[in-house]
């Protein structure tokens, strides 16, 4: 089969299409012909040697995909899938890949109305929102802020918190990014290259942000600790702007704030078979009624990986990125 792995770390050239042996399920897995498969930044980070998959996982790079499953392993006959179905997958490795192999409890069925190819880049992004908002206790009237309101974790973040019932805060960095964030229900769109303290600050009448979804680390610590509302909390998942900062543990102890930092990739099997299950029951049907739209997406086959993770550098899609490995 074809899969995509980086033999020595680098830039996009460093992804190697080559041709390896087809994996067999073990126990409790199921093998899934992948129809497409989602590209998420810390796929760019493993490319570059900054994100090693963790143990056992293999070499194969991709955390998502959507397919059919085609052959069930040894122990897993609940009666839930068989042959044929579709389905979409939670990976730790291996969605860039003509086949991979998956425990069943990180298998979803696609939402329903919503094409395979479509479905291939929202299960990490509903993964990481649902379980980190779920840590959060982000609750109905309660202000809510991610960064990057038009990439993947944002736009996803955005719908999901309105739907809860937040009133919701997003950065960007363009106009046309800004604007897709007020279309799918941002209460406030602010460029991070300007004032955006200033203005989420206003639109929580001064009292402060409760939750924050954040996806930059250490460039926004102190701003963010100082925009928490009492009992606030700031959720760390992502490191674009750095690992190290200056904590105020005044301020936290003041408020009662908290600050958490999450992953879910190298979460154990149990723990990302319950976020599956949790996709399902709160994220999947408010996909199916409209109220959370699959953000835009920019696609190309797997043979050009290269161009895809170019495109999700260059810092220019909206929305996601996303593979096409065979027909659906
Ligand atoms: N911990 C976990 O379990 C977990 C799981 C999934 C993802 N993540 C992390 O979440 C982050 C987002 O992932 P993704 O796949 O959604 O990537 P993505 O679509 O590329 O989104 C990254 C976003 O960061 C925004 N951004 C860049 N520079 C910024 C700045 N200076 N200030 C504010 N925002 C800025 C970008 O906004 P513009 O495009 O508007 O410039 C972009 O929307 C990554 O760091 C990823 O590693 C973590």
């Amino acid at each position: 089969m074809l899969a995509v792995t980086v033999p020595e770390p680098g830039g996009p050239e460093a992804l190697t299409v080559t041709d390896l042996p087809m994996p067999r399920p073990g126990p409790g897995e199921a093998l899934i012909r992948v129809v497409a498969a989602g590209v998420n930044r810390a796929d760019l980070l493993q490319r570059q040697g900054h994100y090693p998959p963790p143990p056992g996982a293999g070499d194969v790079l991709g955390l998502e995909c959507s397919g059919y499953v085609e052959e069930l392993g040894p122990d897993t006959a609940n009666g839930q899938w068989t042959a044929g179905d579709p389905c979409l997958a939670l990976l730790a490795a291996g969605g860039y890949a003509g086949h991979v192999v998956v425990p069943v409890g990180q298998l979803l069925p696609p939402p329903e109305g919503v094409d395979l190819v479509t479905a291939a880049g929202l299960v990490e992004v509903a993964a990481t929102v649902v379980s980190n908002l779920d840590i959060a206790e982000l609750k109905a009237g309660q202000v809510f802020l991610v960064h990057g309101g038009a990439g993947g974790i944002g736009s996803m973040a955005i719908q999901y918190a309105k739907a809860i019932g937040a009133t919701v805060a997003a950065t960007a960095g363009s106009p046309d990014k800004l604007s897709y964030c007020r279309s799918i229900g941002a209460d406030l769109a602010v460029s991070y290259k300007h004032d955006w303290i200033a203005a989420v600050r206003d639109l929580s009448a001064g009292r402060g942000v409760n939750v924050i979804l954040d996806v930059m680390g250490a460039k926004y610590l102190g701003e963010h600790v100082g925009l928490l509302a009492t009992d606030g909390r700031l959720v760390v998942i992502g490191l674009q702007g750095g690992t190290q900062g200056t904590l105020d543990l005044g301020r936290l102890l003041r408020i009662r704030g908290r600050v958490i930092a999450t992953t879910l990739r190298s979460r154990p099997v149990e723990q990302k078979s319950t976020v599956c299950r949790r996709v399902e029951e709160s994220v999947w049907p408010l996909v199916a009624d409209g109220s959370i739209a699959p953000a835009p997406q920019t696609r190309f086959p797997l043979r050009e990986v290269g161009a895809a993770h170019r495109q999700l550098e260059s810092g220019d899609n909206l929305g996601k990125v996303v593979l096409t490995v065979s027909k659906p």
